[in-house]
């Protein structure tokens, strides 16, 4: 172990995500000194830690971040070289039912921090994580930095506001915050609500007759979809650098929800045949429809395409995706395929 990164203290804010999981990972085999935090009350989802086998190895620190005298004494206590912000309400559909809490989480939780940091003096680097959801609907079809935003849904706004929020800490109050405009990532830790790991999880319970259909939104949107481990270095990358900037981190290429379900059918040895457009589309594997298109599954506002030009990550952090589309989803059908196949033995 390096001894001079064991005194390097870094905060995870919801490090029981995803994102918080992989890179409390990367900082502990490095030798970094992990804070992570967890929502206070009730037993914490400690799976994806244990799953990578760090459980032990991170300090774990009740917070809830909508809680401003809770959020100024974590920081005074742990008083961090380094906080990601990984504490999210992250399911964009969940923000049309549940637009408050959302905003609470996503905004109020961003403003406690960044407060926090003005007021204590803090030499913190701070990273938020931005969403490509901040985005919306848009003519053209890569995005950038500079690209104006188009929020469309409460958890766009929500995360649009935070975003905002850094650049005025980071300039009006010199707090060394970043902001990392985050295109979709996904991994075997992916939450099960979201379409690809929903997507994945099926066609593996199909494949071995546990499950009959896969009931789905609209097959027609397209995204950015990178791996979380290559998303999760950008923004390790980003705060090493001298100024604090925000990037865009995405890899460039686009699929639709149904590309995602032909690849992963690919990979089970299934072939799809499509038929039908729109709400009336279904997918058939040996006769039998089993992919079924659903209303239940659209939400109120869809954004409809996403698409990020990475070009800035590339030149100033020397950041691209390693992990290709193709490797991603292979991954992704067989460790599902492995769970679901040990469970039913
Ligand atoms: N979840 C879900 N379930 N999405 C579906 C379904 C379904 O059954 N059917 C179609 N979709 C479509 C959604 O409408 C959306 O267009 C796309 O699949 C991806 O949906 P999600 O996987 O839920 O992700 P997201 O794009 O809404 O949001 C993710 O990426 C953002 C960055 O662009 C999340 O990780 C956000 O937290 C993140 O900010």
């Amino acid at each position: 172990m390096n001894p001079e990164k064991s005194t390097v203290r870094v905060l995870i804010t919801g490090v029981t995500g995803q994102d918080g999981a992989y890179l409390a990972k990367a900082l502990l085999d490095d030798g970094y000194k992990v804070f992570g935090t967890v929502r206070r009350g009730g037993s914490p989802k400690t799976d994806r830690l244990k799953s990578l086998g760090i459980l032990e190895r991170v300090i774990l620190v009740p917070l809830e971040i909508t809680e401003f005298p809770n959020v100024i004494q974590v920081l005074s206590d742990i008083r961090p070289d380094y906080i990601y912000n990984f504490s999210a309400q992250s399911f964009v559909m969940d923000s049309f039912t549940h637009p408050i809490t959302t905003t609470q989480v996503n905004y109020i939780g961003v403003l406690n921090l960044l407060e926090s940091l003005k007021i204590l003096n803090l030499d913190s680097r701070f990273l938020q994580p931005s969403s490509s959801e901040m985005y919306g609907s848009q003519e053209k079809s890569y995005v950038s930095e500079e690209t104006r935003f188009n929020p469309f849904s409460p958890y766009a706004v929500a995360k649009h506001s935070a975003h905002c929020a850094v650049q005025i800490y980071r300039t009006k109050y010199q707090v060394k915050a970043a902001s990392a405009i985050l295109f979709n990532h996904e991994s075997e830790l992916r939450g099960r609500e979201f379409v690809t790991r929903k997507i994945t999880m099926a066609l593996a319970k199909i494949k071995l007759n546990l499950q009959n259909k896969l009931f789905i939104g609209n097959l027609d949107a397209k995204r950015d979809w990178g791996h979380a481990k290559d998303f999760v270095e950008a923004q390790w990358l980003m705060l090493q650098q001298e100024k604090p900037e925000d990037f865009v981190i995405a890899t460039g290429k686009q699929y639709s929800v149904r590309d995602f379900i032909n690849e992963t059918a690919k990979n089970l040895d299934m072939k799809i045949e499509w038929r039908g457009n729109g709400i009336d589309e279904a997918g058939s594997f040996n006769g039998k429809d089993i992919v079924i298109v659903d209303k239940r599954y659209f939400r109120p506002a869809e954004v409809e395409t996403l698409l990020g030009d990475a070009t800035k990550a590339k030149e100033k952090l020397n950041w691209s995706p390693k992990i290709s589309f193709e490797e991603l989803v292979k991954e992704m059908v067989e460790k599902d395929f492995k769970s679901v196949n040990k469970l039913n033995n």
